[in-house]
């Protein structure tokens, strides 16, 4: 199957990292290279890119897309690990990180990866294709990690009903296939609500969510990637749901904090600094031709911060 993934936010995105011909790129969700090959173009000579991502098929693409030339890496690993891929490949600071979170459209697409409810498939979705799977939580989690994980992860108003629907449906067989946690989520919910938009869209979330650790892995990359820039370089972050944009808004805001002394403190006693600056004041959307045209940019968010001082608070 060939490699399907429309890049977001493209030229924004792209800006937003103010490419240097020289200068050493990171690319942590680096997918079907759509981005990487744009900040490619920018690179002179004597510039590098670093092109990662933790599933294996993505790899595989990128090794085709980009294995032949000489300024790019491609490491397969979780962007969680930035500090140690740049210490491994004896880089010492970037320029720019982009992370372009969450899954592709071409992990969506392909039905046996099992992210999606409307085709079946095993109840899989782990981008890394390794760990535990999402067939793994729905059969072994408590009642109430269940409960947790959909309404934390999946913001699942029904996450009682469908957590107990799934506790009735194993006790007489594992629940193995995305239709049939699809209709088992169906089930659980208000007939009335069953309508609007698909019943297991957030549960589907939730559990992609779980699987993969993309929270944590997402707070972890965060702090990894702002701190193995140098100063002046640029971390420039693409999100897909209120969760992810949340961190990332009060991660830059957190960086770009400066002191901290309380109001009616006559002189600055903390001595805080800023360490960062942000790029964009506020979250640039896709437009409207990009949403028409690609409807999963819909949602997307990039945000982009600069570092500016070394100390990091
Ligand atoms: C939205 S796609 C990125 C597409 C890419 N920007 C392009 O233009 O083709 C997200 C990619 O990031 C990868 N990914 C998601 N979370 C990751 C993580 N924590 N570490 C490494 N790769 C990750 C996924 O496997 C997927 O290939």
């Amino acid at each position: 199957m060939e490699f399907s993934h429309i890049p977001v936010i493209l030229e924004k995105t792209i800006e937003s990292l103010a490419v240097r011909p020289d200068g050493i790129y990171l690319d942590g969700t680096a997918g079907g290279g759509g981005h990487s090959s744009e900040i490619l173009k920018r690179l002179g000579d004597n510039g590098r890119l670093i092109c990662v991502d933790q599933d294996p098929s993505a790899i595989e693409v990128l090794n085709e897309r980009f294995g032949g030339d000489s300024r790019v890496s491609i490491v397969r690993s979780n962007f969680s690990e930035i500090p140690g891929i740049t210490e491994e490949l004896g880089i010492n600071g970037l320029d720019g990180v982009l992370l372009d979170i969450g899954v592709s459209s071409h992990q969506l697409d392909c039905a046996e990866r099992g992210f999606s409810y409307h085709t079946d498939a095993p109840l899989d979705m782990r981008m890394s294709q390794s760990g535990r799977t999402a067939a793994d939580l729905v059969n072994e989690l408590s009642f109430n990690e269940l409960v947790r994980i959909l309404s934390c992860y999946g913001e699942e108003k029904y996450a009682k009903n469908i957590a107990r629907a799934i506790e009735r449906e194993r006790a007489a067989a594992p629940i193995t296939t995305t239709l049939q946690l699809a209709e088992i989520v169906k089930s659980a919910y208000p007939a009335a609500k069953r309508h609007d938009k698909h019943p297991a869209r957030k549960t589907f979330q939730a559990l992609r969510i779980a699987v993969n650790g993309e929270l944590d892995r997402l707070s972890e990359g965060l702090d990894g990637a702002f701190a193995s820039l140098k100063t002046g370089g640029r971390l420039s972050v693409i999100t897909f749901h209120s969760l992810e944009d949340r961190m990332v808004k009060q991660r830059m805001a957190h960086w770009c904090e400066g002191c901290i002394c309380p109001k009616d403190f006559p002189v600055c006693v903390c001595g805080r600094k800023p360490s960062g600056r942000l790029i964009l004041r506020k979250p640039v959307e896709a437009d409207e031709n990009e949403q028409k045209e690609n409807p999963r940019s819909r949602s997307a968010k990039l945000r982009c911060c600069e570092r500016i001082n070394l100390t990091i608070y």
